[in-house]
């Protein structure tokens, strides 16, 4: 795949940041996604690429856009899919709180899992603890397998989890060996590739949260190094269906990172929305505003920060 679609694709993400960060603690969910969402669309028509969302704003009949199925990009090749969150953290940015980023992540057909909008259970980590995971183990067995590869005490990991009630048993057990917490209100996609940044003080992502965030972070972590293991956590029967309807066989089937997301094309970029522990948000000044982003290709294993000014009296068509 060309490589420069990647630098290509962060207009993209810079587009939905800049659009919805203007809705930064003004208390309105809804509409900081929504501009995100109509900004990320528009700016995907520049994009030469033939795309298909299979990681998106949700099922067809759920979302008027950027829904699971949608054709994005403005035609001829490279067929790709694309796998995309316009604003993870709606709650974040109407609040003005940490850390939520624009995503979209693109690679060859059919290597992204197809997931619906359920829960997942999911256990992350950076290059540094890579193959020491196992969702099937205690969190005990892999906090020791995590400090062991990391060459440090099981005290001097932090563990990063969203602060939910269904993590109250996970909470104590990690407690109980000693390990510290971050709990997070929201945002934990941006919390899994954080443990791939060592300036953001986070180890591991333990505990359940979106699915389509999982299959995001897989992607990232792929090219970042990471690793990543994680379970569908479906609450009935009407959940189970829907991923059976989506191609998952065994709703039970312990998924690694590269049945989430699989190499070597993979291409991912995020744009800060509001300042993080990896990217700073949208500053907005007289006639412009600047963003940070990341973008990222599995095959080179790149990591790129860009800085970008943006000068609205020339913005581009989008
Ligand atoms: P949104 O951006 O869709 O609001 O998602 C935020 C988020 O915190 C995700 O990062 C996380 O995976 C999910 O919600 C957790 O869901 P819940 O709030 O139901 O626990």
């Amino acid at each position: 795949m060309e490589r420069n679609l990647a630098l290509e694709v962060v207009r993209v993400t810079e587009a939905a940041a800049l659009a919805s960060a203007r809705w930064m603690g003004r208390g309105n969910e809804k509409a900081a996604d929504q501009a995100a969402v109509d900004a990320m669309r528009r700016a995907f028509d520049a994009v030469a690429l033939s795309g298909t969302v299979v990681i998106g704003e949700g099922e067809r009949d759920k979302a008027p856009m950027l829904y699971i199925g949608e054709r994005v990009g403005s035609g001829g090749p490279p067929e790709v899919d694309v796998a995309l969150d316009p604003l993870e953290g709606t709650t974040i940015v109407s609040q003005g709180r940490a850390n939520a980023i624009a995503v979209v992540a693109i690679a060859e057909k059919g290597c992204f899992l197809h997931a619906p909008d359920i829960y997942m259970e999911k256990i992350a980590v950076g290059p540094r603890a890579h193959g020491a995971v196992d969702i099937t183990a205690s969190p005990a067995d892999n906090l020791q397998a995590i400090a062991d590869a990391m060459k440090c005490y099981v005290e001097d990991l932090t563990v990063v989890m969203l602060d939910r009630p269904r993590h109250q048993e996970l909470v104590r057990q990690v407690r109980e060996v000693g390990a510290r917490i971050k709990l997070i209100q929201d945002g934990d996609l941006s919390a899994a590739m954080a443990t791939a940044f060592e300036q953001s003080g986070v180890d591991v992502l333990m505990g359940i949260g979106g699915a389509p965030e999982g299959v995001l972070a897989a992607a990232a972590l792929q090219c970042l190094g990471g690793d990543m293991q994680a379970r569908l956590q479906p609450r009935n029967e009407e959940e189970t269906q829907r991923a059976a309807a989506m191609g998952v066989k065994d709703i039970h089937q312990v998924f690694k990172i590269s049945d989430l997301a699989k190499g070597p094309d993979i291409m991912f970029a995020a744009t800060g929305v509001t300042d993080g522990d990896f990217l700073k948000g949208v500053r907005f000044f007289g006639g412009g505003a600047r963003t940070h982003s990341v973008v990222m290709r599995y095959r080179s294993g790149t990591v790129r920060f860009i800085e970008a000014s943006h000068r609205f009296d020339r913005k581009p068509i989008y």
